[in-house]
């Protein structure tokens, strides 16, 4: 099956940084292989959904959002809608991002209600999940994982999303599980979810790492912070991904 392969940019970029790293990414997807080269998404910041989308019309690379509201409209100053992401031209929405989760307070709950109003908007949800490092060291991260899925799978067959299996004490840190750890847990999201969800890893996915990463049974793709702040990076990421397609095991 084809990586999925997603650029978080965070709140980083502005509109100077985006052309320039933008156009060489769908460059960069013209010149691989069509059969084998990953859904390539990018998530900038709201404000430069537009501008983002524009310079992607006519790529082979999608378009995402880093949030959206559980509800289709009313009083909530700051927010938007999945509707209106829809309608800018997202394909993709990320949700229950652990930042998120951390800074905005955001219950699994909560995550499982935007997930399936993305879904109703005709978005794909990415729904982020992934113990803290306490849970890790005292040998909860499963359990962890389990509560997080069993709070906010979306309930009701049909539709499409996609999970993304990000450790926190990987995110932005260097810092990364054992490869087999990966795939263990990556066997246990399944394993509650379903084998036909494409389950992504993130927590400092770099183009040093991403060819073993991504070679990983279970392993869907990546959810990339940092290292899709660069070109280079993130298109060396998505090299990896197209040879992770036609390697023995990384299919
Ligand atoms: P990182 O972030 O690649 O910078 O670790 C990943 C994420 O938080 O999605």
């Amino acid at each position: 099956m084809k990586k999925r392969i997603v650029a978080n940019w965070k709140m980083h970029g502005s509109r100077r940084m985006a052309e320039p790293l933008v156009l060489k990414i769908a460059h960069l997807l013209h010149t691989l292989p069509t059969d084998t080269c990953p859904h390539v998404v990018i998530c900038p910041p709201a404000p430069y959904l537009s501008l983002v989308g524009g310079l992607l019309s006519g790529s082979l690379a999608a378009l995402g959002a880093q949030d959206c509201h559980a509800k289709a409209e009313g009083a909530h100053t700051g927010d938007v809608s999945a509707s209106m992401l829809h309608e800018l031209g997202c394909a993709y929405v990320i949700v229950g991002h652990s930042e998120r989760r951390a800074e905005h307070a955001e219950t699994g709950p909560q995550v499982r209600a935007k997930a399936e109003a993305a879904m109703a908007a005709g978005l794909i949800p990415i729904i982020c999940i992934g113990e803290s490092l306490e849970a890790r060291e005292a040998g909860q991260a499963e359990a962890v994982v389990a509560r997080q899925l069993e709070e906010a799978l979306p309930r009701g067959q049909g539709g499409q999303f996609v999970l993304a299996y990000e450790p926190i004490w990987a995110i932005g840190t260097g810092r990364t599980p054992t490869s087999a750890d990966i795939a263990q847990m990556h066997r246990h999201i399944q394993g509650i979810a379903g084998m036909h969800v494409p389950v992504l890893y993130g927590g400092s996915v770099k183009a040093a790492n991403a060819r073993e990463i991504l070679a990983l049974d279970g392993v869907g793709g990546a959810l990339v912070g940092g290292a899709s702040l660069s070109a280079e990076e993130f298109g060396a990421i998505i090299e990896a991904a197209t040879r992770s397609a036609v390697e023995p095991g990384g299919a």
